[in-house]
């Protein structure tokens, strides 16, 4: 892994992890900071949600973690960054919106559980945002995968506004109203609570309720810590 933590960071090449809870808002803010900065943004949830995908696929049970290793050292999973927004290709087929859907979501926080599938999942995502130039977000970002990352933002907002973000989200996407409160709850607590890595902002990230901001003030926020840090 290269080391980010000596040399005086150049703007082409840094590491921001962006980490928190569904419904923050960090994909929004993450794309789009990935765009003003010419970076590329890696959505590493989607990696556990392509994962989750081929073992419901495959008809693999979500608690057997052996059997979710080697259906991960199996697959290809590429995150692949287009002008119009991230595709995920799991096995080359083109699974962007399908991985969005409520089985997968709630079969990703499952799979995320297990110590042996996050290893395989860090070794990768490792991989991908070595080079720098990555806005990469997820809930291990800064304390795991990029512990030396140049900026570690933690988004985080109000439950009950989290979900009626979720809520606005289904809609746009035409989906059934789900029991979104539930369903959020659920996956924050087990994301929370599981023994590895579970969410906590890293001791030196920059806690940001976004509770109520708006998205510009989010980003516009994001990009003054980035200048301090450039100074
Ligand atoms: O960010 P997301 O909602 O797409 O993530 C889907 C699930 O994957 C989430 O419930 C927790 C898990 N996840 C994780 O454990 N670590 C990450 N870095 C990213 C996601």
């Amino acid at each position: 892994m290269t080391d980010h933590s000596s040399a005086q960071p150049s703007s082409r090449n840094l590491i921001i992890a962006i980490d928190g809870p569904a419904g923050a808002g960090k994909s929004t803010i993450a794309s789009r900071l990935a765009r003003k900065l010419g970076y590329v943004n890696l959505e590493s949830g989607a990696m556990y949600r392509a994962l989750a995908l081929k073992a419901i696929e495959r008809d693999i049970s979500l608690d057997d973690e052996a059997a979710l290793v080697k259906l991960a050292e199996g697959s290809r999973i590429k995150l692949e960054p287009t002008i119009g927004g991230n595709r995920t290709l799991l096995d080359k087929q083109d699974v962007s919106s399908r991985i969005r859907e409520r089985d997968v979501t709630e079969a990703a926080s499952r799979v995320s559980v297990h110590p042996k599938v996050r290893e395989w999942m860090v070794e990768h995502q490792r991989a991908m945002g070595a080079g720098g130039g990555v806005v990469m977000e997820g809930r291990d970002i800064g304390t795991k995968v990029f512990p030396d990352a140049d900026l570690k933002i933690f988004l985080d907002a109000d439950p009950v506004v989290r979900e009626q973000r979720r809520m606005q989200q289904q809609r746009i996407r035409g989906e059934v109203a789900a029991d979104v409160a539930a369903e959020l709850r659920a996956r924050d607590h087990r994301d929370r609570t599981r023994a590895i890595s579970p969410l906590v902002p890293a001791a030196d990230a920059v806690v940001i309720d976004s509770t109520s901001m708006t998205e510009d003030e989010v980003l516009q926020k994001i990009e003054e810590l980035l200048q301090r840090k450039l100074v």
